[in-house]
């Protein structure tokens, strides 16, 4: 009897976020697909062109696929533990995360907003660059460019950070 009335109290409290987790996770995901999509699709295609192309691409072209993938009270990105730059740091609600997710979460932050949370894996392609043996010319042009870097030593599954999405709205 107790234990229902707990878990009564439990599920109504649940219910008091406001907003269906299910449709969040939904439009979390929806959002994610492209950013992910065409990350994936501009870092092989510089790999291709060589070193400095493939870490122009990571730098300079990730934010503004970020940008992009953003739009009406939508808004997504990366975080990490180990920082490769410094400007990648996760914002407050996100940083609880970062030290490791299985599956896709969902954050109620306040006000009718929500966030949503995938994990990102290492796959072997991203082990040129964020691997325990990076070669050259690689390898020195990272230190170059990102003198505080700590987001190396990764291998193949390993988790690296998440892709996170703030979506407003979601009353
Ligand atoms: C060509 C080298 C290269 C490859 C390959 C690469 N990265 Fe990166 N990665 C970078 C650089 C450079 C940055 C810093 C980008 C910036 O300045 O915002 C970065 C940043 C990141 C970040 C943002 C957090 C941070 O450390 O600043 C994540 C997450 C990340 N990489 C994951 C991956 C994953 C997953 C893969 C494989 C799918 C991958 N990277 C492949 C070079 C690479």
């Amino acid at each position: 009897m107790r234990a229902t009335l707990v878990f009564g109290v439990v599920l109504a409290l649940g219910a008091c976020g406001g907003f269906d987790e299910a449709e969040v996770a939904r439009r979390g995901a929806a959002a994610l697909m492209p950013f992910k999509t065409e990350l994936k699709q501009t870092l092989i295609g510089a790999l291709k062109e060589g070193p400095d192309a493939a870490i122009d691409a990571c730098a300079v072209k990730a934010p503004e696929i970020a940008r992009r993938a953003s739009h009406d009270g939508v808004k997504v990105g990366r975080a990490s533990k180990k920082l490769r730059n410094p400007g990648n740091q996760a914002m407050p609600w996100v940083e609880p995360f970062l030290d490791g997710i299985d599956a896709p979460r969902v954050v109620d932050l306040g006000d009718g907003r929500a966030g949503y949370l995938e994990p990102i894996r290492v796959e072997a392609l991203c082990t040129t660059c964020h691997g325990a043996a990076i070669g050259e010319p690689i390898a020195g042009r990272i230190k170059e460019r990102y003198p505080l870097d700590q987001a190396v030593g990764y291998a193949e599954g390993d988790f690296r950070g998440v892709f996170w999405v703030e979506l407003d709205d979601v009353r």
